[in-house]
This record gives structure tokens, sequence and C-alpha cells, in this order.
């Protein structure tokens, strides 16, 4: 069912919480990825243009103790997005109370005001994060219509998207939430196909289930990263110190199996002694991994192999490296593909699931010449999957 979105109402004068995900990598009190910031400024221009009272709430990390506070204050988050729209944004280090009220009562038409992050109530009581419902109730009470455009938070249900939408009458989707669900949840339930589902990164166990929903709706799925050893190793070949994990080994042989053929799995690795940026680079043929060798990429003959299948594609969805990308010299792998989708790129339509597919697109330069790439890590995941997320389930349907 399609949901409402911010197109649906009429926003003129009206007070609009809104959800954003502005959990983005800090160092040293340093946003180091504003990424998810200019993501929700299409949502963010629109509803000021449009003559609402905008109010914003994000959470940052995880905050448990008073301590944590110090170092997860939205503050520079505000500074930043000032900047972008070139237009104050009223920072109010609270996430409730006289300030906050003032604040929010003296917005002008087209104005905004920022909370302090919304985890900070959950150093007592984690009154966020378990959906408290008197907390929802009184930032719903703030203001007349809720935007969730928090994709990346969408898989939990928070007092901040599921608790607010709970206690106010009307809950629209932003316009990023709507991308994520044009491109995630459409796709997945009507692909254009073929389509060829890449999954990549460390762990099987992290991936078992989007790896099951892929093998029901995509043509073929391209098993690849460090994941693709476990599967191997249940093939019976020898990967050395490569990471794998042991347990899982009985799993992948039963997914090989339920795959009939759909499973598509690498022949050559690039291999170094150790989990080193200036290791020595090898390539080997995946039957002849040294015993005191690791993969850290995937080899010539497999990238090869990858390209005929996406090449053949009309959708393709990535999630995860192929290697250890943050080391240049095991980089050639994940880059090569990126490069080949950007090829691809008026041929098919690639969606980049978030997390660390995402940051290597955005590493190489190419965030610009993708369809969709997701804002969301574990939500594009629990997405993909085929659950319904609460933070979307929240929003009303048109
Ligand atoms: C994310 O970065 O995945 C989201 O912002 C959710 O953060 P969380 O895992 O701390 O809930």
């Amino acid at each position: 069912m399609a949901k409402k979105t911010i197109l649906d109402v009429q926003l003129k004068s009206k007070k609009v919480i809104m959800r954003v995900d502005f959990n983005v990598p800090m160092q040293n009190g340093e946003i180091s990825d504003e990424n998810r910031i200019v993501a929700a400024l299409d949502s963010i221009k629109y509803i000021l243009n449009q003559g609402g009272k905008l109010i914003l709430l994000s959470h940052l990390g995880r905050v448990k103790t008073e301590e944590d506070k110090q170092n997860n204050s939205l503050a520079p988050v505000a500074k930043r997005l000032s900047q972008h729209l070139n237009l104050e944004v009223n920072f109010v280090p609270f996430t409730r109370g006289k300030e906050v009220e003032a604040a929010i009562e003296s917005l002008e038409d087209g104005q905004v005001v920022m909370l302090e992050n919304t985890r900070f109530e959950d150093v007592e009581g984690k009154k966020e994060s378990n959906n408290d419902e008197a907390l929802g109730k009184y930032w719903a009470s703030l203001a007349d219509i809720f935007v969730n455009d928090a994709f990346g938070t969408a898989h939990r249900a928070h007092a901040s998207n599921v608790g607010i939408s709970t206690y106010i009458d009307t809950s629209v989707a932003g316009f990023l939430l709507e991308r994520e669900i044009k491109f995630i949840g459409d796709t997945i339930a009507n692909p254009e196909r073929p389509l060829v589902a890449v999954l990549g990164g460390a762990k099987v166990s992290d991936k078992i289930n989007v790896i099951k929903k892929l093998l029901e709706v995509a043509d073929y799925v391209i098993i690849t990263g460090a994941m693709a050893y476990t599967f191997y190793l249940a093939q019976g070949y020898d990967v050395g110190l490569s990471k794998v994990e042991k347990d899982k080994v009985d799993l992948a042989l039963e997914l090989l199996e339920l795959a009939q053929g759909k499973i598509i799995l690498g022949t050559d690795v690039v291999t170094a002694k150790d989990f080193d940026p200036e290791s020595e680079r090898n390539v080997r043929s995946k039957s002849a991994i040294p015993s005191d060798e690791m993969g850290m990429d995937v080899g010539p003959e497999t990238l090869k192999t990858y390209f005929k299948y996406i090449e053949q594609a009309k959708t393709i969805i990535w999630n995860g490296p192929l290697g250890v990308f943050e080391f240049p010299r095991f980089a050639e792998g994940t880059k090569g593909f990126a490069k080949k989708l950007v090829d691809l790129k008026d041929s098919v339509t690639t969606i980049i699931g978030g997390g660390d597919s995402a940051a290597a697109v955005i590493q190489f330069g190419y965030e610009k010449d993708f369809a969709h790439i997701s804002t969301g890590g574990g939500a594009s995941l629990e997405y993909l999957e085929g659950k319904v997320l609460p933070g979307i389930a929240c929003v009303d349907d048109k």
C-alpha cells in the first residue's frame, strides 16, 4: 500500500515535527560524512518553502550515560544543516521542556528548530528506545503533522517515530523515506528482471535472511567478499587463514542446495599473508590458497564472471564489498565492480544497500552515478529481508 507523503498535506503555517536520521559519523567533534544530512535536504526545503514551521528530531549514536551526552550533541549537525540551507537553524539543547516549547511557539512560517539528540532521553529509563508512551505523546503534542524521513532508523520502533505517529492525527513520509520505499520495497515486491543480487561483507550470519529472501526473488545471487570463503569451505576448498564462520558451513551447504544454481561464486582470489595494507598481494585459484595466506579480494577471473551476470541484468541490488576495500591494494575488486556498475547505468537500475557498499561507492567518488544509495545500514538489510519496518508501517496509507 502506498504511503502518504508531504505532497499530500497542507503545510502552510502548520507545526511540522519531522524525524530525520542525522546519525552521522563524527571524528573529534567533526562530521566525517554528511551524506545523511544532504539526503534530507529535499524534504526540509520543501516544508520550509511551503511555509511550514519545522521541528527536527534525530538521534546521534547510542547514549546510555550522562558522559555519553558530551560527545553526542546534535549541535554540530544543526550548524552544518544551517550552512546547507543558508538559513538559521535554531538549535535547542533540550529534548523537552519550556525552552523547547518557547522555541516552537516563536517559529514563523518557513523557520526551523532542531531539538537535542532524542537518545538523551535514554539515560533514564531508555524512554526514546523503549517507545515510552508519555514521551511519544509529548513530542506529538508539539505539532500538527508528523513527517517521518528517517529511513536509517525505520527498523526501530522508538518514541520519536512510532511513538509520535501513535498520538498525532497525521503521519506522512518525507521524500527520502518515499525514495527508499520505491527503490528497495517496490523492487523486492516487483523487480524488473533479470534481477541480480550481489551480497558481500564479512559474515554469512549477518545476512542469512537476506540471502534466503533474495534467493526467492532474484534470478541470480552472487555471494562475494569475506562471506564467500565460508561457502568455499563448504564446497571442500582449503581457504588457508581466510576469515570463515565454521559453524555456518552446514548452512552454506543448505543454501547452495536451496539455490539450485542461482548462487554464483568466484573461481580466483587475491590473498595476503597478513591483514595489513602493505602485505604482498597474490592472485590464486580458489583451489590453491596456501595454508598461511588469507583471502583479501576477488581475483580478476571472478570479476569477469560477475560482469557476465550483471551485464544481462535489468536490476541489481548490491550489499557488501567484494574485498578489503579500505586498503587500496585490496580495493581493486570492489572498485572495478563499482566502475562496471557505473558503465552499465543507462541499462540497469542499481540499488546500493547502505553501510559498507555505500561507503565504498562514496569513497570512489561514484555516488552520483547510481539510481539509489540507501541511507540505511541495518534498516536496508531488514527491508531487503522483506520485513515490515515499524518506521514505515507507522506512516498513514494513501
Ligand atoms: C544506523 O546508523 O543504522 C541508524 O541510524 C540506527 O542507529 P542504531 O543502530 O544506533 O539504532
